[in-house]
């Protein structure tokens, strides 16, 4: 059994620099008096309370090992502070101030089986190319000679404010644990089908695309390609130790040579961030080498026996939410890695109300993430403990199964990335070894079920980032295609605008080909196209089946865990796939039964927390969307309101679609 180090002070024992305030012992950040928790890293002030759910004994022991398992960063992260809120500094050089009230969020589970009732869930969304991101906020390609014209005012991606997702989970008190199955239970009627039957409004059919074949060579990747491609989303709690462990596996691999390891060691020691050498692989921004922490998501790549594996390292720290969903909403699995460091855990686990082990898990499952890897990581810090892995994954599997994991689709890997323990060759330690036969991480990765691509459909390229090639004169959009195929020589068509460009050049994995196709992630060279019609946001369609363009939506709501009521009238902002719009809520066109899916009430004035409706929304800007049915990933909707998620959604139909 694990005997955690013992520390002598006591649990309460709190260097107080100012009466009225309290310092938090891990990331010495100064609080107020009635925070439980600490503000800033979210570390309880009584840390007794973490132990809650386990036996008293073990509870004791561990309650005297509040340093033992805290880890490097937990402790060295944020410099002790006298203001109560965090400045963050964005790339823009605009600041955001903000407190730690975070964002209440309802379960997503219920949410998962209404939108997803039966097939194979896939996921569809965004991508974030991190490698380009400098220290102005412009982006520029491997090659160097691409650089970024973004449009912010429709970009969530690089967007200066700052989601409050980051208390989603967290701000519901512990009682939201008991609330979770019930809603989930009561929720899991619902139905796309269940449609309002009162005032609707003007609807334009969407042009039908029954007509539509694809070429051969669109779906010959099946067959023919040797390794597929698999967007590998890395989340978890900030510190967990997710970019050691993507560094570690592609030094292992052989993908970071001997030489720029030495000088990933060198610097890191002379920073005085030893211990980050191999984070550094994937933290490549002065900001975030010096911080500790990664604010972008990191793209890098490696092969498997089976996969081309696109790896997404994301930012774990509560303030970077944003750029984390960017990253993982182009994720086809997750490997979600927890720290099992008594104490950090916990911290993760969000006892205190902001762990993002839980608020990840949540977004990535709603995202249409099925298959999870839940990598145990710094089981060195636990003597490689069988009673703490089992502990780990107890506590977690309750909440995986909660968001709609299945228990067959999570696979649980202990391992040490520090400690390149089971990494990508079986576990070596023998106290792991005793207890532990199961495969490697590399093994489950290539275990992971192919993702289903939708490579039969019409071409759809939501566009993430516009680049300007000052050299060829051309310009070239970012994107992950969602369906369909895409070629060199062939016309696509721009959307919003509705112009009609050449496909010059397509770049994957920073390298040119002459084709891609649904899941790929690529940047595409466009001729014969004014620049200025290009906006994040838009979509590259096939020319004779473009995407809807639409300013008025039905959408099926599920409301998070609000304390203001949502109003009919209400401005808010809404995500879909890159685009960010204004939007105001015209009408609540039923309450959805959370029993039967019906709709129970006609009309309602105002939404609370958890329920579940059928809207209608009135953007301000016309948007690029598919309904939820026909294209998931143009279909998912996230409204916010000041700063928070209020609600998450599909569109169930288009409203007055525009002409373009
Ligand atoms: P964010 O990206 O900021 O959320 O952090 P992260 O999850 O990427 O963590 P990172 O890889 O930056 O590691 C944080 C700290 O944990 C560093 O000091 C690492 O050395 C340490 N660490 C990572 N893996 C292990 C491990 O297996 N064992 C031990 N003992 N420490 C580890
Ligand atoms: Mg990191």
């Amino acid at each position: 059994m694990f005997i955690p180090m013992l520390d002598n002070r006591s649990d309460l024992e709190k260097p107080f620099t100012d009466p009225g305030m309290w310092q938090c012992s891990i990331c010495a950040h100064e609080n107020d008096t009635s925070n439980l928790s600490c503000e800033l890293c979210g570390v309880l002030r009584d840390l007794s309370l973490y132990f809650n759910n386990i036996s008293e004994t073990e509870a004791g022991a561990k309650r005297r090992n509040k340093y033992s398992g805290v880890s490097v960063l937990a402790r060295s992260l944020f410099a002790p502070s006298s203001t109560k809120s965090k400045a963050i500094i964005f790339s823009d050089g605009s600041q955001d101030n903000r407190n730690a009230t975070g964002n209440k969020q309802a379960t997503m589970d219920a949410l998962h089986k209404t939108y997803m009732p039966s097939k194979k869930r896939h996921i569809n969304i965004a991508v974030q190319i991190k490698d380009s991101v400098d220290a102005t906020g412009k982006k520029m390609m491997d090659s160097g000679i691409l650089q970024t014209e973004k449009d912010t005012s429709m970009d969530p991606c690089t967007s200066a404010e700052v989601d409050k997702l980051g208390g989603t989970s967290s701000s519901v008190p512990s009682s939201n644990q008991q609330v979770t199955p019930i809603l989930d239970h009561e929720l899991q009627h619902l139905s796309l089908e269940s449609k309002p039957k009162s005032s609707k409004p003007k609807i334009k059919k969407p042009a039908s695309i029954s007509e539509y074949k694809p070429e051969p060579w669109m779906l010959q990747s099946e067959d023919q390609e040797i390794r597929r491609q698999l967007n590998l989303a890395i989340v978890g709690h900030v510190d967990s130790g997710k970019s050691t462990l993507c560094g570690r596996l592609l030094h292992a691999l052989g993908l970071i040579s001997k030489k720029q390891m030495h000088k990933y060691e060198k610097e890191a020691k002379e920073k005085g961030k030893g211990s980050f050498a191999y984070a550094w692989a994937m933290d490549d921004s002065t900001d975030e080498r010096e911080r500790g922490i990664t604010m972008t998501v990191a793209v890098k790549y490696f092969d498997t026996e089976k996969y081309h594996v696109v790896l997404l390292d994301s930012p774990g720290h509560k303030d970077f939410v944003p750029n984390m969903i960017s990253g993982a909403t182009q994720a086809d699995a997750a490997i979600l890695v927890v720290d099992a460091s008594v104490g950090s855990f916990e911290a993760g686990m969000g006892v205190n109300g902001i762990g993002q082990t839980k608020e990840h898990s949540q977004l990535i499952r709603s995202f249409g993430v099925e298959n999870l890897i839940v990598a145990v990581n710094k089981m060195d810090m636990v003597e490689h403990s069988k009673d703490r892995f089992n502990f780990v994954k107890l506590q977690l599997g309750i909440f995986l199964r909660s968001c709609g994991f299945k228990d067959s689709s999570i696979t649980w890997v202990p391992l040490s990335a520090m400690a390149n323990e089971n990494l990508v060759t079986a576990a070596s330690d023998s106290r792991l070894l005793s207890w532990y036969n199961g495969n490697c991480l590399l093994k489950s990765i290539d275990s992971l079920p192919p993702p289903h691509r939708d490579v039969s459909r019409p071409l759809r390229l939501p566009i993430c980032d516009i680049i300007a090639s000052i050299t060829l004169g051309q310009v070239a959009v970012c994107g992950k295609v969602e369906a369909g195929g895409i070629r060199t020589g062939s016309k696509v068509l721009v959307m919003p605008s509705g112009d009609l460009a050449t496909v010059k050049t397509i770049e994957r994995d920073s390298s040119s080909c002459n084709l891609a196709r649904a899941g790929d992630n690529i940047a595409v060279g466009l001729q014969g196209l004014d620049p200025g019609h290009l906006v994040s946001g838009g979509v590259i369609c096939h020319p004779d089946f473009p995407v809807h363009v639409a300013s008025r939506l039905e959408l099926k709501i599920l409301v998070l865990e609000i304390t203001t009521p949502i109003l009919v009238g209400l401005q808010f902002e809404l995500h879909i796939h890159h685009a960010r719009v204004s939007a105001s809520l015209v009408k609540i066109l039923s309450l959805l039964d959370q029993k039967t899916g019906k709709a129970s009430k006609k009309m309602p004035r105002l939404l609370t927390a958890r329920q579940a409706a059928v809207v209608d929304v009135k953007l301000d800007k016309e948007v690029c969307v598919e309904e939820f049915s026909a294209l998931k990933a143009l279909g998912r909707a996230f409204l916010r309101s000041g700063g928070n998620t209020v609600a998450v959604g599909i569109v169930t139909r288009i409203l007055d679609e525009a002409k373009v």
